[in-house]
């Protein structure tokens, strides 16, 4: 028996709390903040440690379940089958010990399927009787998110299976696979929007999640994407015996199977072949992170049983991760709206894997001392599949003779105030809260798409109203007048007028935009729903002990006490006072369970709406149960009808979908609604 020391318990707690924000950002916010090979060391280190002690295994452990929570804005998608996860081996051994303890289980009989690991989001179809009948991401494994109308847009998904050869159709066939970005496709639409001057997409992978996981099925259908299907969930009236079988029948139905699948026999066969895709790697039309190998037989598959996570009959055996030298030109010290200072590496831009790379952060002092990165220094840098290019290490051989070590300044670099570091706390920060970084980064963040969205105050504007002394204080945008507007330079009055009566709507909000327009740390837009959900009102979240905060799921010691540490400072709470006393109001919270008095209706809108923006009249629909999308079908229930509708108007007739004015609408929302839910003050 091996002694469970306190050390190793606080290990622990720290291995589960930094995975769990890594999978926080990943799959809830697509914005991960770790390379892929980081997350993989944390997360390998936690289960050795819960081999190791068994009774450090929790049961909100991330070992005990896959992935992360779903985002609350797209419906939500049951898997009946849950969609497992692979286990990611890197060294050739590892991969030799999987097939000996394979063949420990099952025999010798046992042949392996190698295919390539995709990089992509993978996704689960549902046909019954031969159609597409929904679609989900994968999600935690369990609950996703439902993507039907999105993946409908998807070219290569079939939505009918092909009846080919007197191949009988499966009364059900839920067919699992990945939906990814072409690197073609990729290249030529960053290309577009940086022509358009919109923000460009790290990488294909990003693009791919960011493409399906649409509101908007316009905008997913206007995306380069293509599925490959690989694995089945739920069947009826079909039987299938091994993973080559079923990759020939999928092919036959009509769905995009991969050409570079093959059938290995022995261990040798596995390492050759994962070889042969790294080789291929570079020459491939797609991005690809290792190869996959299943246990062909089903048979076998069911001896061998699967752990929490992931089978015991699959292991994805990844690549070596992409690297590539270039030269550090400069360091900047960037300064967030947090106040805190980031260094971040600009290097002379190199290709990896398909994406031109010309930045790297270096996070903090602590990193730039560790790896020694100068300014003008040569270094490696790396995208394993990852997301985020990090520089590995200095080419100390290539270091040119007068370069000096980079300390970060010990002034802000915007407003000049000395700069802070506490005690244990790797990140410099500038304390002022007059800097001017952080005034315009609090303002923008405040009227960004996921607060309280005022379209047209962007950082453009934020910049002029803050140099202008206009702006200073969030309640401050509430004051502005249209003569302090028409007289800047480029602000026509028509403009004015506009920005004005987008601050005027951005009044009418909700709980958690609210509250994530307030700038908390830590509080973005999936904590901001979970608290908002947890406590039921601003005056609740504003005055709950850390030990009420600790108690709603998923906010953690760390949140609680940021929230906390918010609202207990003066300043704070006269801010938000001040924005109530301008009129910002909120509904508080959805109705609770068996209040979803639209529960499972889809809605469609089309035209212009007097008294709501699409958004509004979208949140509405959704805290009651029901959805809004962007087609019209026979299973729409309502269209709601605005000024000058465009063809979803016609195809409602059409179908003889019901139609809603937008008195009807407030009728349906009012008449059925819950009590109580008027707009309250503090
Ligand atoms: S099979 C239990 N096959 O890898 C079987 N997955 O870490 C699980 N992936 O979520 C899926 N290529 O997104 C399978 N040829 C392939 C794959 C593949 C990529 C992804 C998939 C899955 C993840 C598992």
């Amino acid at each position: 028996m091996l002694m469970l020391t306190e050390e190793i318990r606080q290990e622990a707690e720290r291995l589960r709390n930094e995975i769990n924000e890594h999978n926080y950002n990943y799959y809830v916010l697509d914005a991960p903040v770790v390379s892929d090979a980081e997350y993989d060391r944390l997360f390998r280190r936690l289960q050795e440690l819960e081999g190791q002690y068994p009774e450090l295994v929790t049961a909100d452990s991330p070992t005990q379940r896959v992935g992360a929570a779903p985002r609350t804005d797209l419906p939500q998608f049951r898997h009946e089958v849950p969609m497992m996860s692979l286990q990611s081996l890197f060294e050739e051994e590892e991969v030799r010990a999987f097939d000996r303890s394979v063949r420990e289980t099952v025999g010798d009989a046992v042949t392996y399927m190698g295919e390539p690991k995709f990089d992509g989001l993978s996704i689960e179809l549902v046909y019954e009787n031969g159609v597409l009948v929904a679609a989900g991401t994968r999600g935690d494994g369990t609950i996703g998110e439902d993507v039907t109308d999105n993946l409908r847009t998807v070219k290569t998904v079939p939505l009918r299976l092909r009846g080919t050869y007197g191949l009988p159709v499966p009364s059900l066939l839920e067919v699992r696979g990945e939906v990814y970005m072409p690197l073609a496709g990729f290249e030529e639409m960053n290309l577009r929007r940086e022509e358009a001057g919109e923000a460009l997409f790290a990488n294909p992978r990003n693009a791919a999640a960011g493409s399906v996981r649409q509101l908007d099925s316009t905008i997913t259908a206007s995306r380069p994407l293509a599925l490959v299907s690989y694995a089945l969930g739920r069947t009826a009236g079909i039987e299938i015996e091994t993973q080559e079988e079923m990759l020939g029948k999928l092919a036959q139905y009509g769905f995009p199977v991969n050409d570079l699948c093959r059938l290995c026999h022995s261990v040798e066969e596995i390492l050759e072949y994962h070889a042969h895709l790294e080789e291929l790697r570079d020459s491939l039309p797609y991005e690809i992170d290792g190869a996959v190998f299943k246990v062909n037989e089903f048979a076998l598959r069911e001896e061998l049983g699967v752990r929490s996570r992931d089978p015991r009959w699959a292991i994805a055996y990844k690549f070596a991760p992409r690297q590539e030298t270039t030269v550090v030109v400069d360091i900047l010290a960037s300064v967030g709206r947090t106040g805190s200072i980031t260094p971040v590496a600009v290097l002379e831009p190199v290709q990896l894997g398909g994406v031109t790379v010309s930045r790297a952060s270096l996070h903090n002092q602590d990193e730039i001392d560790r790896k020694d990165v100068r300014i003008g220094d040569t270094v490696v840098v790396q995208r394993a599949g990852d997301v985020i290019p990090q520089i590995v290490k200095v080419v100390l051989e290539e270091r040119p003779p007068e370069v000096t070590p980079f300390r970060l300044p010990d002034r802000c670099p915007v407003c000049g105030t000395p700069v802070q570091r506490e005690a244990g706390d790797p990140i410099t920060r500038c304390p002022s809260l007059d800097c001017r970084a952080q005034i315009e980064g609090r303002i923008e963040h405040f009227a960004s798409k996921g607060a309280l969205d005022i379209e047209g105050l962007g950082e453009k504007w934020v910049a002029i109203f803050v140099q202008e002394g206009l702006v200073r204080h969030l309640p401050d945008i509430y004051d502005l007048r249209k003569e302090q507007l028409v007289v800047l330079e480029r602000m026509a009055d028509r403009s004015a007028q506009n920005l004005l009566e987008a601050i005027e709507r951005s009044k009418h909000t909700t709980l958690p935009r609210f509250l994530v327009g307030l700038n908390i740390l830590h509080v973005g837009e999936h904590v901001a729903e979970v608290l908002a959900e947890g406590l039921g009102s601003l005056e609740a979240i504003m005055n709950a002990p850390l030990e009420r905060l600790q108690t709603i799921h998923e906010i953690g010691p760390q949140i609680g006490e940021s929230v906390q540490r918010f609202f207990a400072d003066e300043g704070n709470r006269r801010v938000v006072q001040q924005l109530l006393n301008r009129g910002v109001t909120f509904e508080e919270q959805a109705p609770a369970e068996g209040e979803r008095t639209l529960a499972g209706m889809k809605f469609v809108l089309t035209g212009a709406l007097e008294g709501f923006t699409r958004e509004q009249a979208t949140e509405e629909i959704q805290k009651r149960g029901g959805r809004v999308t962007s087609s019209v079908s026979k299973s729409t229930d309502y269209v709601l009808v605005g000024a000058e509708p465009g063809s979803k108007y016609d195809k409602a007739l059409q179908l003889g979908v019901k139609t809603l004015n937008e008195a009807q609408f407030r009728e349906l929302l009012n008449q059925q609604g819950p009590a109580g839910e008027q707009p309250r003050l503090l």
